[in-house]
Order: C-alpha cells, then sequence, then structure tokens
C-alpha cells in the first residue's frame, strides 16, 4: 500500500504540470490587422464565420474593437452593442457596406424595430473613432467607443445582408438570426506581448468549468465516498482507492484550472479579484497539503494515527467549504448564463441533500454495532476492525 500511495501522489503533483500547460496553450486564431493593431481577446461569433478582436481599457472604460467578417463586397455587415436588451432590436450597431459607386462605406444607425429604417445617425454611446477595411474578401470594422452604462458585460449583435434601401443596408436573411448575439465580458487587459491574443472569455469559461468539476463537484463526492463508504467492511480497501482516484483527479483538474485562473488574473490588468484569488491560493495550499500528507500517513494501528486523521478531515472540509464559497465568487465575477449557476446549485444540493440521508444511515448502522459490541465481548475486541472502524467514524 505504502509504495502505491506514493505513486498516487506522484502522479497527483505532476500530472496537473503537464495537463495546464496544455490548457493554457489554447490560442485564439492568429488575425493580423492593417495598422499592425494588436488586440488582447478576440472570440468567433457563432453563426457567421466572424471574429471580435478588442481591448478594453478599465481606466476610462473604453474599447478598442475590429470585427472582422467574410463577405462579397455586395453585402453589408454589421456589428453591434444592445445596451438595454438582448437581440436586435435596440441596438446600437456600425454597419459597413459598398456603396453604388463601390467605395467602402461605415455609419451607425440605432435599431428600433425589427425591420429598421438605417440612417446614418448618431449611437447612445460615444464612438470616438471609427473605420472599415475591406481586404482578402473580408470587412474590418474598426471602432473605439465607450462600453454604455459604465457595463463590462454586454449583449453584441452582428449580421450581414445583402438587401439595400435608398443606398443603404436594409434586410438581411431571417434564418438562424436568433443566434447572431451574444452576452460578451469585455472585462480584459493583457500587455501587448502576447498579442497572439487568446480568447478571454472561452479561458474564463474553461477557468469555470475545470474549477466546477474539480473543486466544486469531484472532491465533495471524494469526501463523501470515504465517510459514507468504510463504514462498510466489504468496502476496506476499495473505499481508499475510490476515495483517492476521487480527489486525485480532482487534483489534477482543479490545480489546471487554478493555474488558468492565475493566469486570467495575471492578465487583467487594474482589476484584482483579490477575495477570489486569495481564496484559490488557500485552497491551492491545503490541497496540496492533503496530497502530501498521504506520504507522512502513519499506519492504522500506530498511535499517531487518531491525530493524523483529525489533521487530515479539518483541512479536507475547510477545501469543501472554501471551494464551494469560491466557486459562487467566481459565478459572480463572470457572471455567467443564470442556467450554469442553477445547475451547480442543483448538483451541490443533490449531493448535500444525499449526505444528510447518508448521515443519519450511517449513525444508524454505527450506532447499532456499537450496542450489538457492547452486547457479545467478543464484538468489543478491538482486533475484528470494526471497533477501530466505529471509531474512525465518529
Ligand atoms: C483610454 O485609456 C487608454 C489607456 O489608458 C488610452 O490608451 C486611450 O487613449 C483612452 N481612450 C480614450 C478615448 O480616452
Ligand atoms: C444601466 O443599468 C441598469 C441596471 O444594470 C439598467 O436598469 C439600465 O437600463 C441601464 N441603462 C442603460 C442606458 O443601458
Ligand atoms: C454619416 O454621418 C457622418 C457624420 O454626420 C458623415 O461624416 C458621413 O459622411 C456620413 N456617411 C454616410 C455614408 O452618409
Ligand atoms: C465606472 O467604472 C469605473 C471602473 O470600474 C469606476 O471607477 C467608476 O466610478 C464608474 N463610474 C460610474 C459612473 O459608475
Amino acid at each position: 500500500m505504502a509504495s502505491n500511495t506514493r505513486l498516487v501522489t506522484f502522479l497527483c503533483l505532476f500530472l496537473p504540470v503537464i495537463f495546464s500547460s496544455s490548457t493554457l496553450a489554447q490560442n485564439c486564431n492568429s488575425d493580423t490587422f492593417s495598422n499592425n493593431k494588436l488586440y488582447s481577446s478576440c472570440t468567433s461569433l457563432s453563426g457567421l464565420s466572424a471574429t471580435l478582436h478588442w481591448t478594453y481599457y478599465s481606466t476610462n472604460g473604453t474599447v478598442d474593437v475590429a470585427y472582422r467578417i467574410t463577405q462579397s463586397t455586395s453585402t453589408w455587415v454589421a456589428w453591434g452593442i444592445n445596451p438595454t436588451s438582448t437581440g436586435m432590436v435596440g441596438t446600437n450597431a456600425f454597419l459597413a457596406y459598398h456603396d453604388s459607386a463601390g467605395s467602402l462605406q461605415i455609419i451607425t444607425s440605432q435599431l428600433s424595430s425589427f425591420s429598421p429604417t438605417i440612417a446614418n445617425g448618431s449611437l447612445t454611446f460615444t464612438v470616438y473613432e471609427m473605420s472599415v477595411d475591406y481586404s482578402n474578401g473580408a470587412y474590418t470594422i474598426y471602432a473605439t467607443l465607450k462600453l454604455p452604462n459604465n457595463s463590462t458585460t454586454l449583449n453584441t449583435v452582428w449580421q450581414r445582408g445583402t438587401s439595400f434601401s435608398s443606398g443603404l443596408p436594409s434586410g438581411h436573411p431571417s434564418t438562424g438570426t436568433s443566434s447572431q448575439t451574444n452576452n460578451l465580458n469585455f472585462l480584459s487587459g493583457q500587455s501587448s506581448s502576447s498579442g497572439s491574443g487568446s480568447s478571454r472569455l472561452h479561458r474564463e469559461n474553461i477557468h469555470g468549468v475545470l474549477n466546477a468539476i474539480s473543486w466544486g463537484i469531484l472532491l465533495p463526492l471524494g469526501v463523501m465516498i470515504a465517510r459514507y463508504t468504510k463504514v462498510f467492511k466489504s468496502m476496506d480497501p476499495a473505499w481508499f482507492y475510490l476515495h483517492i482516484t476521487c480527489q486525485c483527479s480532482g487534483y489534477i483538474l482543479g490545480v489546471a484550472g487554478w493555474g488558468l485562473g492565475l493566469k486570467l488574473g495575471s492578465e487583467s490588468k487594474g482589476i484584482t479579484q483579490y477575495g477570489h484569488r486569495n481564496i484559490g491560493i488557500a485552497l491551492f495550499v491545503f490541497a496540496t497539503l492533503q496530497v502530501f500528507a498521504l506520504l507522512l500517513r502513519p499506519h492504522k494501528n500506530n498511535k499517531y494515527r487518531l491525530y493524523w486523521n483529525i489533521y487530515h478531515r479539518t483541512v479536507g472540509y475547510a477545501v469543501i467549504v472554501l471551494s464551494i464559497i469560491n466557486i459562487f465568487k467566481g459565478f459572480d465575477i463572470l457572471n455567467p448564463e443564470k442556467k450554469w449557476k442553477n445547475a451547480y446549485i442543483g448538483v451541490i444540493a443533490t449531493l448535500g441533500g444525499l449526505a444528510v440521508i447518508l448521515e443519519a444511515t450511517t449513525w444508524a448502522i454505527v450506532l447499532k454495532r456499537r450496542s450489538s459490541e457492547a452486547k457479545s465481548p467478543h464484538g468489543a475486541n478491538g482486533n475484528n476492525g470494526y471497533g477501530a472502524r466505529t471509531h474512525q467514524f465518529a
């Protein structure tokens, strides 16, 4: 068992290194821009093969964006922000097209209905600069604007079409348009040295999913496995391997997610989520201690084993509580669609409910065992395994 334990500890500590370096290597596409401008983030826009690149400046709440979409010269293209709602109505749009003389134009227009009359007008937020270019069959709209309502999470909308009316863009095909909007988190700040521009939002989502699964689900599940299966003598030593598999995979995924989180934090100029970061660091330290503690685990019959058990459980429960707190802090920061938070609440509530039921049944089993041991002098003899086990549980 000792050599197995050492192997497990080794894998537990070294797999995360391999894992996290592969997660961090996620790259966004390597678009280049006419003015050699670099953007800190980019994301692919679904439905049309378009991308949005941007740099957010937290000091003045402005953002530089570049919207690129491959379309023919007879097509108009548009990208916009909807500050008040989701979808098209209410969108403040930038539209680019080739006019009847074949020259490239860019205008701004507020879309007040589903069949708006596009006019070259002002937007509800300040636009400092805008321009458009067309090369290699793709439009690129460049704009510098103040994010409305001082917000960093906004609904963005994109489209293209071939209808014109009085020389200005008009209709677009209505199929599949529902997917051409998203809720985008502009919060970003990245040094121009790593200008390859990995998609920050995409990596934040990976960070969230990895950490919710590892710290938020696998680790509590592993604790429950240890606590509620080892009471059955037939589960020895299977419970130990189940527990260690769960905690180890949780730790590996968790460290990958944690490393990604640190990287995201270091890239975010001006904005530090102190609480979330500090809890995250504490979690990593505690969880790593748990892995090392395995190596120092005294034998079952050693008198120090009791103290080791107390230590292991105290740190273990602290990790679970802090993990859950930090996951909810993460939900507040990332602010994903409501359904993700609800899904996590569902999972954790199910685990919690299950734990309450199992806690009650396990205590019933333990108490029953104790009273039968009290009646039978043989059963009370600690060497049969029951004594040690019931002691361990309580
Ligand atoms: C906003 O701040 C950034 C960086 O501090 C600066 O480069 C940019 O010019 C500012 N934008 C405006 C519109 O003031
Ligand atoms: C600003 O945000 C508030 C609350 O988040 C919202 O009720 C309001 O409609 C927003 N205003 C604008 C102009 O977007
Ligand atoms: C749109 O309006 C701006 C400012 O009023 C003007 O400079 C620009 O030429 C107009 N563009 C078109 C295509 O009408
Ligand atoms: C806008 O956000 C910035 C940075 O988060 C903050 O310093 C500023 O007070 C906010 N302004 C308003 C009007 O809410």
